[in-house]
């Protein structure tokens, strides 16, 4: 008998490191942790099997779907979008390539259980595009439909892979016999910039923030690569591993549309910096903007419109800038730090 699991991609990156933990601290699920580099020791005794190989190795995806019953998939793997820019052909292949094999394992999967494998994927705000700091200053909330010509390969693969996975979802092999167990269940999130107390995200673009903290957690200097007056939307670690749950576990019924914003609270640099200094008196940052990664972050939404996650599957934050700061990130980093 095949064992049913859970599959994470990208298990080793800064939403693997929240969801892993959440989910193996639970203890009610088989997880099997994929990742190109090997898996933290910490994370390790959460996982029923810890896999190190590429998302672009069908081999590999071809013996696990074997191996194992899949019945969810968090397909996390993919190159962010600063590091996307210094190489766009390979991030390509890795963020729409990649996913395409993981979408395809699931179409099989989901045709051996004769139902719906759930493929649950984080797109992004860089899935936006805003023309000009002007217009970026003029707008309100950002709903889905809005804003959709990014500027970095990064953006445009993940608004693209919220397509494909529409597209597998309804639109694939129409013409089998019963498309409603053949297909996959794919629910996709808009994610804002996250933080974390326990990783820093690499190759990010709303890495400032993350950055800026954790260096002042170690007692150093820190040059924010954007003005103070940039403002981004953002969310604590705990709240991203809520939000990827409950739209794991929404009704299916209850799903208006595939891919949904999501986000907490929306400081500028300048607001995290004081945060920051807030908690770390002795912190020393210097702003210091590059050209490229400012143009970047000028053209994602300063905040977006989440009404319906809030609608469809009753999402809320736990933690506003001050409780995520005060309640989470502060106690964890000190302690990470001193241990
Ligand atoms: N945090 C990501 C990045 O900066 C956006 O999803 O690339």
């Amino acid at each position: 008998m095949r064992k049913e699991v859970v599959l994470i991609t990208g298990a080793n990156g800064e939403i693997g490191h929240g969801l892993i933990t959440y989910l193996g601290q639970q203890g009610n699920v088989n997880i099997i942790a994929l990742d190109v580099q090997p898996l933290d020791e910490e994370l390790k005794p959460y996982c029923m099997r810890t896999i190190q190989g590429d998302i672009l190795d069908q081999m590999l995806l071809g013996r696990m779907v074997v191996e194992f019953e899949i019945r969810s998939i968090f397909h996390l793997a993919s190159i962010l979008s600063t590091k996307a820019e210094y190489n766009p052909e390979t991030a390509h292949r890795i963020n729409v390539e990649g996913t395409l094999n993981l979408l395809r394992l699931a179409v099989e999967q989901s045709q051996w259980q004769g139902q719906p494998v759930k493929f649950i994927y984080p797109s992004s705000i860089a899935a936006y595009g805003i023309p000009s700091l002007e217009v970026k200053n003029s707008l309100g909330k950002v709903k889905e439909n809005e804003w959709g010509n990014p500027i970095t390969m990064y953006g445009c693969n993940k608004l693209y892979c919220e397509h494909l996975g529409r597209y597998y979802a309804y639109h694939y092999r129409q013409l089998a016999a019963e498309p409603e167990k053949s297909s996959i269940d794919f629910r996709c999130l808009r994610f804002p910039g996250l933080i974390s107390a326990m990783t820093v995200p690499t190759g990010g673009t709303s890495d400032y923030g993350p950055e800026m903290l954790h260096h002042a957690a170690q007692n150093l200097p820190y040059k924010c690569f954007v003005r103070p007056d940039t403002r981004l939307p953002f969310m604590a670690m705990p709240d991203a591993v809520k939000a990827l749950l409950m739209l794991h576990e929404a009704p299916r019924e209850k799903l208006t549309q595939t891919v949904y914003n999501v986000t907490s609270f929306s400081p500028s640099a300048e607001e995290i910096y004081h945060m920051v200094l807030k908690y770390f008196p002795q912190a020393q940052v210097e702003f210091s903007p590059h050209l490229s990664r400012q143009r970047i972050v000028d053209s994602w939404p300063a905040d977006i419109d989440d009404s319906v996650a809030r609608q469809d599957w009753g999402w809320k934050p736990d933690y506003d800038f001050e409780r995520a700061f005060e309640e989470y990130l502060i106690p964890a980093i000190r302690q990470r730090y001193t241990a």
